[in-house]
């Protein structure tokens, strides 16, 4: 038995924001942004939509794809860093506006890996005997980001991507995954206060400790062998070699991190998924949102190998092999 995608959707909201943007705010040129990160555009939220907003617009789209009503739903997970708020869960909150009742939901955090690290879980429930699981990667990194910190702010934009997965006895599904953490990497990447530790205060307010801190070329060198080492992972438990891949699709973090993961894979750029120049980073939800493009574009079809690789804050970074 394997747990299979049934249905797949994505929501970004409408407003864009172009490289142009970031050169009105802060010290940059289009063309440095898009040669350190292959990003051109990004998609960002306003006023009072919530992460749990795009999850609700995403999630309908792929029940109606997999064909299931929200009663039908027997657990929702939410793969967020940036939830509506503390609690309740965004899992609840979403759980409450599809009118999905009397079910299991909750959120996971591992940062840009959480959509990977959902999957895993929901392998794991299907297994043990659930059937139609919402699950989704979604986040508003916009409001959390320090538009006045000229080292990270271009990167994130805003998306949610949501999947359904059920049981099948065909030959299809999850075929392998790896996950791993090493938290001894937690100061190159986080959110400072907001938690137990820094509460907020007018002082954790004024040192802009409630956005993302992230020492970006640090970062950029273990995620580029973590996202190596995830996909040679997955690929060899699951006896395929990646020659036999018919989709990579990395987290889109930078357009180089990608790069030299297909180079290391030696995976040719035309089976690599990469939306980043239109979405930027989208953390837990980029693996969904360039998924279902690549499905939608026609470039994977049922049978077909995808092999998705992530890395993140904590750091955290796992490799997932599945055939559609
Ligand atoms: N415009 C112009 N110049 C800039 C900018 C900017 N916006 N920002 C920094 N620079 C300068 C720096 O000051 C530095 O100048 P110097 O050489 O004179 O000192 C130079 O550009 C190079 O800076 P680096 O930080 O080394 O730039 P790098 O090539 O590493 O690119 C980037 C920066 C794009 C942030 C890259 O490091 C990156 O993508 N890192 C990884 C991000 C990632 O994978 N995150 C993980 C997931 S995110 C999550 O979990 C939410």
């Amino acid at each position: 038995m394997k747990t299979y995608l049934a249905g797949i959707g994505t929501s970004v909201p409408p407003k864009i924001l172009d490289n142009a943007y970031f050169e009105t705010i802060i010290d940059t040129s289009d063309e440095w942004i898009r040669t350190r990160s292959g990003i051109r555009e990004r998609h960002v939220v306003e006023g009072t939509t919530a992460t749990s907003d795009l999850a609700l617009d995403a999630s309908r789209k792929a029940l109606a794809q997999a064909n299931i009503e929200p009663k039908d739903i027997e657990a929702i997970i939410v793969a967020t860093a940036t939830p509506d708020m503390y609690f309740p869960s965004t899992a609840c909150v979403l759980q409450n506006k599809l009118g999905a009742r009397n079910i299991m939901s909750f959120d996971i955090a591992a940062g840009c890996t959480g959509f990977l690290y959902a999957v895993g879980v929901v392998d794991t429930f299907i297994k043990s005997g659930y059937d139609n699981v919402l699950m989704l990667g979604a986040e508003c990194l916009t409001k959390i980001t320090d538009y006045t910190d000229r080292s990270s702010c271009f990167l994130f934009g805003d998306a949610a991507g949501a999947v359904v997965f059920k049981k099948t006895e065909e030959d299809r599904g999850i075929l392998s995954s790896y996950f791993a953490s090493d938290g001894s990497y937690g100061d190159l990447l986080n959110m400072p206060a907001g938690g137990s530790l820094r509460p907020a205060s007018h002082e954790t307010v004024d040192q802009h400790l409630h956005t993302i801190r992230m020492l970006g070329n640090e970062v950029f060198k273990v995620a580029v062998r973590a996202m190596g080492e995830s996909a040679l992972k997955a690929l060899e438990r699951a006896n395929v070699a990646p020659e036999q891949v018919d989709l990579l699709v990395p987290h889109q973090a930078n357009i180089r991190i990608i790069e030299a993961t297909a180079k290391r894979l030696h995976i040719p750029m035309d089976k690599v998924a990469v939306n980043i120049d239109r979405y930027g980073n989208t953390s837990a939800a980029s693996i969904p949102l360039a998924l279902d493009e690549a499905i939608q574009k026609g470039r994977v079809k049922q049978g077909d190998l995808v092999l998705m690789v992530a890395f993140g804050a904590g750091f955290t970074w796992s490799g997932v092999l599945m055939r559609l």
